[in-house]
């Protein structure tokens, strides 16, 4: 696949700059089994079979049943496929997702991922700040501070945090390296562009959620007009765009249809104009 000739750096990995987030693979709202497994199962199997090799997780995605059919899909994981979990909040019985950041919550949670995902150890963990709307500013240094210890054990090769303002980037990265921030950013939410280029001259790759807008699909008519123009659909350009934005960025888009993985992936081929650049700047 053409897409995976766009190579990007996710810490001492090399993987394609089109991964693949998980989370949609679990039942409405994120809450409970999908309808379908075994299409779950085959949307897996395609992406790895098309070159995916950056997989985003969690294990409160379900919650549990994403990573369990992770587990069964992709075991044996290929040698080089990078998986990403988070940690930092939980479900409760509602679907809620109250936050989980006291050092045995997050011990817990390395070593829940760690067995349903069934690895010895986990190549990323993101340290999910709370902030529905946003980061806030509070010190992360003591949930920080557990996973660096548990990365010091060998449970965990590399750490990367989420939903973070750059002064939290700043105290992470006094604590242990960060080779990766998840943060929401996309095509018409520019809110965190300053954080995107300190992440490129850092060497961090960033790696936006919501890169389709999430549950709020992202609708522009710019976006269409720059679609026509390469005979492409107007979330392929959403994902060019990033591409486009910063070499350090690395997509995790989400989908449950394997029609739609393709087309995500066929997003690497698009090569934006300055006149589709001057349009889409939302
Ligand atoms: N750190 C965090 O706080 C955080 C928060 C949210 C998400 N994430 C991660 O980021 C990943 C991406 O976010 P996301 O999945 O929530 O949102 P997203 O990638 O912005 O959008 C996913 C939505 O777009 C649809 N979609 C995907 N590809 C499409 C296509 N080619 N054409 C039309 N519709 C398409 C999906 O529906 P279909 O299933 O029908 O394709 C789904 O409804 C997640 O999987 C998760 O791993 C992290």
């Amino acid at each position: 696949m053409e897409a995976m000739q766009k190579n990007g750096k996710l810490g001492a990995a090399e993987v394609g700059r089109i991964g693949y987030g998980a989370m949609q693979l679990a039942g409405p709202h994120v809450f409970g089994p999908p309808e379908d497994r075994d299409a779950a199962v085959a949307v897996l199997r395609r992406a790895v079979e098309l070159g995916v090799r950056h997989l985003d997780t969690s294990d409160y995605y379900g919650p549990y049943v994403v990573n369990e059919i992770i587990a069964e899909a992709l075991r044996p994981y290929p040698d080089d496929l990078v998986l990403v979990t988070k940690v930092g909040a939980r479900r409760d019985a509602d679907g809620g997702w109250p936050e989980a950041l006291e050092a045995d919550d997050l011990r817990l949670a390395v070593r829940e991922n760690l067995d349903r995902l069934g690895v010895d150890s986990i190549d990323v963990v993101n340290l999910r700040m709370p902030g529905l709307t946003g980061p806030v500013e509070r010190s992360l240094a003591e949930p920080f501070g557990v996973l660096a210890e548990l990365r010091e054990q060998g449970l965990i090769k590399e750490l990367g945090v989420s939903n973070v303002t750059a002064a939290q980037l700043t105290e992470a990265r006094s604590i242990a390296p960060v080779v990766c921030v998840q943060n929401l950013f996309n095509v018409v939410d520019h809110s965190d562009d300053a954080l995107v280029d300190e992440t490129a001259e850092l060497g961090i790759a960033y790696v936006p959620f919501f890169p389709l807008g999430g549950f709020t699909p992202i609708q522009a008519e710019a976006l269409n007009r720059v679609a026509a123009r390469h005979g492409a659909t107007d979330r392929q350009v959403a994902l060019a765009w990033l591409l486009h934005r910063s070499p350090n960025i690395l997509l995790i888009p989400g989908t449950s249809s394997i029609a739609h993985l393709e087309s995500n992936l066929a997003a690497g081929d698009i090569e934006l104009t300055e006149e589709d650049l001057a349009d889409l700047t939302l």
